[in-house]
């Protein structure tokens, strides 16, 4: 979708929606003289939060069609905004709309200035408007999908919606680049797919891309990542991507995604029940990369290393073995007691690797562990930090976007349960706290700088009917690069 702004008269719009509350939607019609004709049309409009209205109008208007926005007369709660924007976003889909326009300066959200709702609208509207062109013979018959919307306001507001545009024009490409990654089938996206996808950052002078490739890895003793890969006839890689927004005295932002890109256990097979969703555990590696996207479209004048550990877990003859004892990239060895808690072994030599950057801070994103979707389900992401700032910052930037975390504890006593026999530490614990216990792994590789580690098990991607790629948590990791900045 295109996002742009506009001042100025709305009755002289030209559109295929004007998109407004009932009370600007009423002055415009009268302006286009069909005011009676909106009037009777709107006469059985429930003016609240979550109702939408759409209405045609007389074929001369310039204004071809009203879209009523139920907002009631008062400011609205942040949650009955979204659930206007919800309505909005839901009456386009279904129509053959092509450009809108918005008119936000008569909706008030309470607690929310004239940026932060054009953001939450955008970022809502990025979110619902988004789908997936599936490679299908069939395509069922939709109507024209919205291609170009612009958010009016009034002159005096015109600095900070244009920027909440900006913004929320790199949000929507990020997010729509992270999950479009997640969805394609693991069949086409490999290691090797993600690293070509990554490369097309490149196109932009200030990024670097270097894809490392897996006898690189084992050369250079990554041994927990190679672990992972061996049993897959394709091959691991570790993709970096350089962004250079700032000075380069200025230490970066490290992200690292979990890039997964199947996970059938390993030897440690899972059950078949549902493992298709398995091609979402690259979701971590989407996310991050859609994030660095957005930066790089918003131009955020600021240094980024995004890291991505992309493999796939198969078995096989060279796969791992339950008790195998691997030597990872720290000098710490582990033993590998179970073949699916393989996320962990690829991140922790990745986060080794950040050391080199010597990063201001370090966030990795994976879709870690089912422990943290019994936990916590879709809404929140588990956040787990050795930082209380950089923790609080996550949090903060993801209530403001609405993608929220939810911070769980990495204490020392998790620790013990990691305990082997036959390295320095076993690669899973006990049943127990199984997000964090997973968490307390990567902990013992993320010593040397602060660091977040965000469980997106339940959050980056939907099962059943609406079964897809969320793109999230990309809207949380922007605002905080954002914010950052
Ligand atoms: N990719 C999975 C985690 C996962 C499970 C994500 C379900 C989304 C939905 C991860 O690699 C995994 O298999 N984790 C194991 C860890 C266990 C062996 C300690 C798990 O959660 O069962
Ligand atoms: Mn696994
Ligand atoms: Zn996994």
């Amino acid at each position: 979708m295109k996002y742009s702004t506009t001042t100025g008269k709305l009755a002289d719009a030209r559109t295929d929606c004007l998109i407004a509350s009932l009370r600007t939607a009423r002055t415009v019609a009268r302006a286009l003289h069909a005011g009676e004709f909106v009037e009777a049309a709107a006469r059985d409009f429930i003016d609240k939060p979550g109702r939408a209205l759409l209405i045609t109008l007389p074929k001369a208007a310039k204004v071809a069609r009203l879209l009523l926005v139920g907002t009631g007369d008062d400011a609205l709660a942040p949650a009955d905004y979204r659930k206007a924007i919800g309505a909005v976003a839901t009456a386009l889909k279904t129509a053959p709309i092509k450009d809108a326009v918005l008119a936000l300066d008569d909706i008030r959200v309470t607690g929310y200035d004239d940026y932060q709702k054009a953001r939450v609208a955008l970022a809502l509207l990025s979110s619902q408007l988004y789908r997936f062109s599936a490679d299908r013979q069939q395509e069922e018959p939709q109507p024209a999908q919205i291609e170009r919307l612009a958010v009016h306001c009034d002159a005096r507001r015109r600095t900070a919606t244009t920027r909440a545009v900006k913004h929320g024009q790199a949000l929507d490409v990020g997010m729509a680049f992270a999950r479009n990654l997640g969805n394609q089938p693991p069949n086409v996206c490999t290691p090797t797919y993600l690293g070509r996808e990554a490369r097309k950052l490149a196109r932009d002078g200030r990024v670097r891309v270097k894809v490392i490739d897996e006898r690189e890895l084992e050369a250079m003793g990554m041994g927990a990542f190679v672990s992972v890969t061996r049993g897959s006839a394709t091959a691991g890689k570790l993709i970096v991507v350089e962004y250079r927004g700032a000075s380069a005295k200025e230490a970066p932002l490290a992200l690292i995604g979990k890039g997964i890109t199947f996970d059938t256990g390993g030897i440690s097979i899972k059950p078949a029940a549902a493992m298709d969703e398995m091609k979402f555990d690259m979701c971590g590696a989407a996310a991050v990369l859609g994030t660095t996207k957005a930066a790089i479209e918003a131009k955020l004048p600021i240094n980024l290393v995004t890291l991505v550990a992309a493999a796939e877990n198969m078995p096989g003859g060279n796969a791992s073995r339950p008790g195998d004892v691997v030597k990872t990239l720290s000098g710490q060895t582990v033993e590998i007691l179970n073949t699916d808690a393989e996320g962990r072994l690829v991140l922790c030599d990745t986060l080794t690797y950040a050391e080199r950057y010597k990063p201001k801070a370090v966030v990795d994103v994976a879709t870690l562990t089912g422990a943290c979707v019994v936990a916590l389900g879709s809404h929140a992401s588990g956040l787990f930090s050795n930082d209380q700032t950089l923790a609080s910052a996550l949090v903060e930037a993801g209530e403001y976007v609405w993608d929220r975390v939810w911070q769980m504890p990495v204490w020392e006593d998790y620790q013990q349960s990691l305990k082997s026999n036959f390295a320095d530490m076993a690669n899973v614990g006990g049943r127990d706290a199984g997000a964090v216990v997973a968490a307390c792994f990567l902990s013992r590789f993320a010593k040397k700088f602060k660091w977040a580690h965000l469980d997106v098990a339940g959050s980056a991607y939907q099962s059943g009917p609406a079964k897809g790629s969320t793109g999230r948590p990309v809207p949380l990791l922007f605002q905080y690069v954002l914010n950052h900045s």
